[in-house]
């Protein structure tokens, strides 16, 4: 019995992770579930996020999943390790998930030169520390600065991330990182969504900044773990398919999908 691999996001954000999965990757089959009814999980506490990422890596787990990917950094910075240290050995010890930090942050050491880097993220990711945590472990001598951006996620999920308007709020939170740490010479975009904000994040960084957009890097971490861990590998089934699972509206999901991905999308509804 071969099963697909599960993508979760609190939106439509993990989309950006999922799309470079599936380019990488197109012969596994994959079910993407957005809980679009509760995001966003960004401002919210971590006990809510834990109780709503373990509601949703269950109901992958049921669709027949058994390895889930939590393309989310407020989900990966707040459930993640609860999950696997603390859930996973009681549901299924069989059972994988992985989160897009530690592959975020294995691709910086060779980006950044004055060893200066930035995270841009939500509010819970921030302040979570999660990525100051990690960096630490893997590259200590990396100066680490964080900002959170709260509007930039609202920005996204209501489709005004290439309007003008947004300059504003793009603006404002690279001016304060730069201004915070001057020799920041790479940033990390810490949000699934902010992919969607690049050109303007372009558009008001200095020429010579790095900017790390996660999705070829968890998916290349992927790829590689699925060489490492053929027991995992030979249990994913290939052909191909995508199914897209929200909590929110289906027609919604599918008309944004859509824009996502750039192909048609029919999403289902479900409840968890
Ligand atoms: N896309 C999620 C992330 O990567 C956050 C969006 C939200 O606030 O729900 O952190």
């Amino acid at each position: 019995m071969k099963f697909p691999i599960g993508i979760f996001d609190s939106g439509y954000g993990g989309l950006t992770i999922f799309k470079e999965i599936h380019r990488q990757m197109p012969e596994y089959d994959y079910i993407y579930l957005g809980d679009n009814a509760r995001a966003p999980y960004g401002t919210r506490s971590f006990e809510v996020v834990y109780k709503y990422t373990l509601q949703a890596v269950k109901r992958l787990f049921d669709e027949g999943c058994i390895l889930i990917i939590l393309a989310c950094n407020t989900a990966s910075s707040k459930a993640l390790r609860n999950i696997q240290q603390n859930d996973l050995p009681l549901i299924d010890p069989q059972k994988r998930v992985l989160g897009v930090i530690r592959p975020t942050v294995e691709s910086i050491d060779s980006l950044t030169k004055t060893r200066h880097i930035g995270i841009l993220g939500t509010q819970g990711t921030i302040s979570s520390g999660s990525y100051i945590m990690e960096i630490q472990k893997l590259f200590p001598d990396i100066k680490v600065t964080g900002e959170a951006c709260p509007m930039w996620v609202s920005l996204v999920e209501n489709s005004e991330h290439d309007k003008d308007g947004a300059d504003y709020f793009v603006r404002q939170h690279l001016d304060a990182i730069l201004k915070k740490d001057s020799l920041i010479d790479t940033v990390i975009l810490g949000c699934t969504h902010y992919p969607l904000l690049i050109n303007k994040i372009r558009k008001y960084l200095p020429s010579g900044v790095n900017i790390v957009s996660q999705g070829k890097y968890v998916a290349a971490s992927l790829k590689d773990y699925l060489c490492r861990h053929p027991e995992i590998e030979e249990r994913c089934s290939t052909g191909g398919n995508c199914r897209f699972l929200t909590t929110e509206s289906e027609e919604k999901f599918s008309g944004m999908a859509s824009l996502f991905l750039q192909e048609n999308i029919k999403a289902e509804r479900i409840y968890l």
